[in-house]
């Protein structure tokens, strides 16, 4: 077999990072064997990172945009504070007992707050003034889950946006039926002309785009 020097960087780097843990793992396994595109899931290395974000910034309310199976709400909830509060929707309620099985499991789910919905309709009815978003659903709008949350943001305020490099589809030039790769590009030319913030896109996984409210 062809020797693949991504792959071995990627464990590497795994091997040499926290462990995502005992339930992380189960559910990873899980949802592999029984959820339609287990890749969705941030996963071990996503899954430190945005640990290691509430660990720095120590938010005490952060929103999830997109649930899927709870693996990014649970790595936020690990790193943030006990009295931390943490919204997460979900559109898609065929997960809703996915979710709450891993849920149920841990005492971390006091912090977590799942709403199943639609987040274009929910983010309105939310009244908090959040120190972490986390984008994370529908690659076709991005543009408005920035719009709806950006007054909600504190100053200072960080927000994560994930698969913004969509494997390197940027690049291209999408066919009009494409509105995944245009709703991305369009959200990354947005944030880039931004001056309301600042932000960098790290080249890691699917590209992780960290926008910090001025
Ligand atoms: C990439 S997955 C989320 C992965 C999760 N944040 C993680 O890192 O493990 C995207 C999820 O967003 C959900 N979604 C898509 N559109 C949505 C919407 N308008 N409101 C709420 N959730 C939505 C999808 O059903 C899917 O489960």
């Amino acid at each position: 077999m062809a020797f693949d020097k991504d792959d071995a960087i990627e464990e590497y780097v795994l091997s040499h990072i926290d462990e995502e843990g005992d339930l992380l793992k189960q559910l990873n396994r899980d949802a592999h064997v029984n959820l339609l595109k287990p890749r969705m899931l941030s996963g071990h290395l996503q899954g430190r990172m945005l640990k290691m974000f509430c660990r720095m910034m120590q938010p005490k309310y952060i929103l999830e945009i997109g649930t899927y199976t709870a693996y990014a709400t649970l790595c936020l909830a690990e790193g943030a504070a006990d009295d931390a509060v943490i919204h997460t929707l979900e559109v898609n309620d065929e997960l809703e007992d996915f979710i709450m099985k891993y849920l149920h499991k841990t005492k971390l789910k006091d912090k977590i707050h799942l709403h199943i919905g639609d987040a274009m309709q929910i983010i309105p009815t939310l009244d908090c003034v959040f120190d972490l978003v986390f984008i994370d659903a529908n690659k076709r709008h991005y543009i408005e889950y920035y719009d709806l949350i950006f007054d909600k943001v504190r100053p200072g305020g960080l927000i994560v946006a994930d698969n913004t490099l969509w494997d390197g589809h940027v690049l291209e030039t999408p066919k009009p039926s494409d509105k995944q790769t245009i709703g991305i590009k369009a959200f990354n030319d947005m944030v880039a002309k931004d001056d309301r913030v600042e932000k960098v896109i790290l080249p890691i996984r699917d590209g992780l785009t960290l926008i910090w409210k001025k």
